[in-house]
């Protein structure tokens, strides 16, 4: 079962490669009369033809956002599960992840926030309104359950709401923040259609000690930030750069939202709690070795020599904000992106014959974790290769917005990876209106698309269907089948390719 997928079979497929189209007709009408294919049009991203094929290719994304957006529904409100709660996947054995982990869960709900934000539908509007309000109950209850990190940073429950009290990497200070960031946007827009009482109810009540979800979250962030807590693997005790960077956006947007409710004395406390985390944040710029540390004063958990993990590109994305810190066109992320490309491109067998593909891309170059058993060889996930490809996006995003592109010393790197070319000396500057300024924007839209193209090639084409990895030497897909992240992952970055599109 775990192994099912597919293996590398063409040995050769061109520079782009055709996905194989031939859908069966039942599937064909399954997606026409999919509830969701309405949702997803405002959604869905067209950009200009790169290559001969790029029309398969955007077909196939089109087609993959539907299956996955059906695949993750599935996994909230699951059969045997609370309703509200989101199972990371549906395997209860080797390896069970048929647990509710809180930033699996978050991360999960927020593209269904956004189709809700987005959406004209009142049917789909009101369906999305009605999960989410159980996610928030649920999520409610789970903040008031006793259990062994003794608040918030609880990783996971039961998917019925207990408490897990086995032995686990607790605390886990990421999930309160990332549940924050996206029912912070669910908040807003809520605002916005003029329902301040279910807000004020459920969300946030400006009382202290807070009885709403997302005031209690970021209550728990400006008061706990300090403490130690697991990296996002569940592996390390340490002073995370995930954890605090999505810790200081939520604190942003709970600023701001804040305000706007006119609870000008929080909004202040967590303006100030962010500031801090702002100074303590660029320590883990590693000015020698030219990357962001993910874990500084590590207390436990595996050999990291390789100071790379993905888990910095994901921080990147996930908190994504105004101010742009440490967003994916800043230079210390450009660096690291580089050098996690270069050390995954060189680790995995599968990544020796690229095909028109970019280099699948594990967690770190160090992990044992073989998605049932620590202690083997680590895979590249669909998670981490994905978010390369909405990295990209953004990075691009940035750049056109600021009309320029500055070659450095630290992301010089990146940039070979992107286009070889002679031209991007450190020191050149790429205007808006020169020549080479198409050429490259284009370059960095087929960079991320080659990641997305890595993972249409290793899922299961008949359903696409996404595993938690795939193997690093016959492609065959491993770990958690249907992990509920693949999908929110997938549906985030190929969304984002539309703001990447050219002109
Ligand atoms: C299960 C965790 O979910 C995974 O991230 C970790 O690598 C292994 N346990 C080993 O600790
Ligand atoms: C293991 C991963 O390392 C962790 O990030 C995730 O939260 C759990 N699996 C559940 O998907």
């Amino acid at each position: 079962m775990v192994h099912q997928g597919n293996m590398t079979q063409r040995l050769v497929i061109p520079r782009c490669p055709s996905l194989d189209l031939n859908v069966g007709v039942e599937m064909q009408n399954s997606i026409k009369s999919s509830f969701w294919a309405v949702a997803l049009i405002s959604l869905i991203t067209w950009s200009t033809p790169l290559c001969a094929d790029s029309d398969d290719f955007q077909h196939w994304i089109k087609r993959q956002q539907l299956r996955a957006l059906n695949l993750l529904y599935k996994n909230i409100s699951a059969p045997g599960t609370a309703a509200g709660s989101v199972i990371a996947s549906p395997s209860k054995a080797d390896p069970n992840y048929f647990f509710h982990w809180v930033r699996d869960a978050g991360l999960v709900m927020d593209p269904l926030i956004r189709i809700f934000m987005s959406t004209n539908d009142p049917g789909i509007k009101q369906r999305i309104f009605d999960e989410t309000h159980r996610y928030v109950q649920f999520s409610r209850k789970l903040q008031l359950t006793p259990n062994l990190s003794d608040g918030l940073g609880e990783p996971k429950f039961f998917p019925n709401g207990d408490a897990y009290n086995e032995s686990w990497g607790r605390p886990q200070n990421d999930g309160p923040a990332i549940r924050a960031v996206s029912l912070i946007r669910f908040t807003r827009h809520l605002l916005k259609l003029g329902h301040e009482d279910y807000v004020q109810e459920y969300l946030y009540d400006s009382f202290e000690p807070s009885e709403s979800l997302v005031k209690a979250d970021l209550d728990f962030v400006a008061k706990q930030w300090r403490q130690k807590s697991f990296d996002i693997w569940e592996e390390v005790l340490g002073d995370q750069f995930y954890t605090r960077l999505v810790q200081r956006r939520a604190l942003l947007e709970g600023a701001d939202l804040a305000l706007q409710l006119g609870d000008s004395i929080s909004a202040k406390g967590y303006r100030q709690e962010a500031a801090k985390l702002s100074t303590i944040i660029l320590k883990h710029w590693d000015v020698n070795r030219s990357r962001i540390i993910p874990t500084l004063s590590t207390q436990s958990g595996p050999d990291k020599s390789s100071g790379l993990d993905m888990s910095v590109i994901l921080a990147s994305i996930h908190a994504l904000g105004a101010d742009q810190f440490f967003s994916p066109s800043d230079d210390r992320m450009l660096a690291t992106a580089a050098r996690l490309v270069a050390a995954f491109q060189e680790l995995y067998a599968i990544n020796q014959a690229s095909n028109g593909m970019g280099p699948a891309l594990g967690r770190y170059p160090e992990d044992t974790y073989d998605g049932v058993h620590t202690g083997n060889r680590g895979n590249p996930w669909f998670l981490t290769t994905i978010a390369m490809a909405e990295f990209t996006y953004y990075a691009k995003r940035d750049f056109l917005k600021a009309g320029v592109v500055k070659i450095t010393e630290l992301n010089a790197p990146f940039f070979r990876w992107v286009w070889p070319s002679e031209d991007l000396q450190p020191g050149t500057e790429i205007l808006k209106d020169s020549p080479l300024w198409e050429d490259l924007m284009d370059a960095l839209l087929r960079f991320g698309d080659d990641f997305i193209r890595r993972v249409a090639f290793h899922i299961n084409r008949q359903t696409g269907e996404m595993s938690e990895q795939f193997d690093q030497d016959t492609g065959f897909m491993r770990g958690a089948p249907n992990l509920t992240w693949s999908y929110a992952g997938f549906l985030t970055a190929t969304w984002v390719r539309k703001v990447a599109e050219p002109r």
